[in-house]
C-alpha cells in the first residue's frame, strides 16, 4: 500500500493512497476516487485508490496520465511561488519573533529590578508586552504553516513519482475521473495559496528605484491577471492632457527604454490612478465621472460608465491634488474603485466593480476624508490609506470590506524622492508600484495572514 498525505493544517488537507487491493479486486472499478470537501476539522480531503496493478490492459489513456503528470507538475510550480513568499514573511517573522523575545527578557530583567524603576516605564513597557502576548500563538502557526508548505511540496513531488511508477507499470485505466479530482486538488490548492498568501498589511521595504524617467507625475504598471510569463509594463506619464500610454515588452525593456506599443487613447484620462486588469486599462475621462475601459487587444473603448455621484475634477483629490478624485485599482478579489462622494460627506467611498460593464457589485462608506489621504490601495479586500503624499507619509488608517470596520494603524513608507503621486499594489508581483516625484519605484510589502478566524474557502 503506497499512501501519501499531504496536510496544509488547517487550511487544507488531501491524502492520495495508491491501494493495492487483494486477490477480491473487481477490475472494472479501476481508479477510485473519494473526496469530500471536509473532514470534521475543517481540512479538505481528497483520496485516491488505485487499482490493482497488471489487471489492465494498456490502452490508448496514457496520454491522460501525461497531463496529468503535468498538472501534478503544475500545482508542484505553484507550491515553489507559495513556497517562496512564505519564505519571504517568515524571515519577517522570525525578526519580529527575536524582538519580541528581546523584549521579554528586557521585561524580565525590569521586573527584577523593580524597586528602581519608574512605575510610567514600567507600566508602558507592560502594555506594550501584553499587546504583542496575543502574536505568540499566531507566530508559532506561521512556522507551523511553512513547514506544512515543505510537506506538501515533497507530497506533490512523491506523488508524480508513483504516478510515473503506475504508468509504468499499468498503463492506463479509467483516468477521465481521477483528472477531475486532480483539477479539484489544484482548485483547493489554489485556495490554500490565495488564504496563505492574503494577509494583513504589517510591513513596507523599499523602494527599489526601477527607473527615473518623465514629469513629477505619472502612473506604470503590469498586469496582475497575466500569466507570469507576460511581464508587460504600461507607462502614462503627467496627470491631464494626455492620452499616450506606452508599452514596454519587459521590466527590463521599460529600464532600457524599448518600447514595444504605443496606445493614443479615445479620450484624455484625469489623475495617476489608472489599472491595467486582466488585459484592458480602465481609466478615469477628464473631467468627468466616467470609467473607461479600453482593451489592448482590440485597440477599442469597451464600455464607460459613470461612477454614480463621485466627485472629479479636483472635487475630492488626494492630498496632492492632480484631479487624483477617481481612483481605480486591484486586488486578489477583483477591481474597485476609490473615490468621495457629496452624501458621504467627502469622505472615501470603496466600490467593488464588475470589470465587464464596470458597474458597482457593492459599496463601502469609510470616515476617512479623500482630501486628507496622500494615496490608497487595497490588499486582500482592505483598503490601506496613507495620510500623506510626502516625507513621513505612513499608512495611517485601512478598511476591511469582508468586515466593514476600520483600523488605525502606523506602518512608515519610505518616500525617497519626496513626492507621490502614485501607489498601487500588484497581487501577481505582491510589490506596490508607485510614482514617486519622476522616479519608478516599487515597494514590496509583508503581509501577515490571520490564522481561524476565516472559514470561507
Ligand atoms: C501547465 O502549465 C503550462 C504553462 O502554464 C500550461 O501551458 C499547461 O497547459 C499546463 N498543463 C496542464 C495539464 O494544466
Ligand atoms: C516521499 O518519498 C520519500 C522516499 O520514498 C520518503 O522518504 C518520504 O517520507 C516521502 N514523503 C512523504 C511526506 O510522504
Ligand atoms: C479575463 O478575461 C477573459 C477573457 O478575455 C475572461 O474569460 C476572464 O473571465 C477574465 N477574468 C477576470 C478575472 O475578469
Ligand atoms: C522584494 O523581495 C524580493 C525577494 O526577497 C527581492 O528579490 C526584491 O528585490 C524585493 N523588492 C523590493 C522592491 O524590495
Amino acid at each position: 500500500m503506497r499512501a501519501l498525505f499531504v496536510v496544509l493544517k488547517p487550511l487544507c488537507f488531501l491524502a492520495l493512497l495508491g491501494y493495492c487491493p487483494s486477490a477480491t479486486i473487481r477490475p472494472k472499478e479501476g481508479w477510485q476516487v473519494y473526496s469530500s470537501a471536509q473532514d470534521a476539522d475543517g481540512r479538505c480531503i481528497c483520496t485516491v485508490v488505485a487499482p490493482e496493478q497488471n489487471l489492465c490492459s494498456r490502452d490508448a489513456k496514457s496520454r491522460q496520465l501525461r497531463q496529468l503528470l503535468e498538472k501534478i507538475q503544475n500545482m508542484s510550480q505553484s507550491i515553489e511561488v507559495l513556497n517562496l513568499r512564505t519564505q519571504r514573511d517568515f524571515q519577517y517573522v522570525m525578526k519580529m519573533e527575536s524582538q519580541m523575545k528581546g523584549l521579554r527578557s528586557k521585561f524580565r530583567q525590569i521586573e527584577s529590578n523593580r524597586r528602581t524603576l519608574l512605575t510610567k516605564n514600567f507600566q508602558e513597557l507592560k502594555g506594550k508586552m501584553n499587546e504583542l502576548q496575543p502574536l505568540i500563538p499566531v507566530l508559532e502557526q506561521y512556522k507551523t504553516d511553512a513547514t506544512l508548505i515543505s510537506q506538501f511540496k515533497e507530497e506533490i513531488r512523491n506523488l508524480s513519482h508513483v504516478l510515473t511508477a503506475i504508468q509504468e507499470e499499468i498503463g492506463a485505466y479509467d483516468y477521465e475521473e481521477l483528472q477531475q479530482r486532480v483539477l479539484g486538488l489544484e482548485g483547493r490548492l489554489r485556495n490554500c495559496m490565495n488564504k496563505l498568501t492574503c494577509g494583513k498589511l504589517m510591513k513596507i521595504t523599499g523602494p527599489i528605484t526601477v527607473k527615473t524617467s518623465g514629469t513629477r507625475f505619472g502612473a506604470w504598471m503590469t498586469d496582475p491577471q497575466a500569466s507570469p510569463k507576460n511581464k508587460k509594463v504600461w507607462y502614462m506619464d503627467s496627470y491631464t492632457n494626455n492620452k499616450i500610454v506606452r508599452e514596454y515588452k519587459s521590466v527590463s525593456d521599460f529600464v532600457a527604454g524599448v518600447e514595444s506599443r504605443t496606445y493614443n487613447l479615445p479620450f484624455h484620462w484625469a489623475g495617476t490612478n489608472h489599472v491595467v486588469y486582466n488585459g484592458s486599462l480602465y481609466y478615469n475621462k477628464y473631467q468627468s465621472n466616467i470609467i473607461v475601459r479600453y482593451s489592448f487587444e482590440s485597440g477599442r473603448v469597451m464600455t464607460q460608465r459613470a461612477l454614480e455621484s463621485a466627485g472629479f475634477h479636483n472635487v475630492y483629490p488626494y492630498t496632492w491634488g492632480g484631479f487624483s478624485d477617481i481612483d481605480l485599482m486591484a486586488d486578489e478579489l477583483g477591481l474597485w474603485a476609490i473615490y468621495a462622494t457629496n452624501q458621504n460627506a467627502g469622505n472615501i467611498v470603496i466600490s467593488q466593480l464588475d470589470p465587464l460593464t464596470i458597474q458597482v457589485l457593492n459599496s463601502w462608506n469609510t470616515e476617512y476624508s479623500k482630501r486628507n489621504a496622500g494615496e490608497s490601495f487595497m490588499i486582500c479586500g482592505t483598503l490601506y490609506i496613507t495620510n500623506s503624499h510626502l516625507t513621513g507619509a505612513k499608512v495611517y488608517y485601512s478598511y476591511s470590506t469582508k468586515t466593514s470596520t476600520y483600523e488605525y494603524m502606523d506602518i512608515p513608507i519610505h518616500n525617497q524622492y519626496f513626492h507621490m503621486s502614485m501607489l498601487d499594489y500588484n497581487a501577481r508581483d505582491r510589490a506596490l508600484y508607485g510614482w514617486n516625484n519622476g522616479h519608478q519605484v516599487l515597494f514590496n510589502v509583508t503581509l501577515f495572514h490571520v490564522i481561524k478566524t476565516d472559514d470561507e474557502s
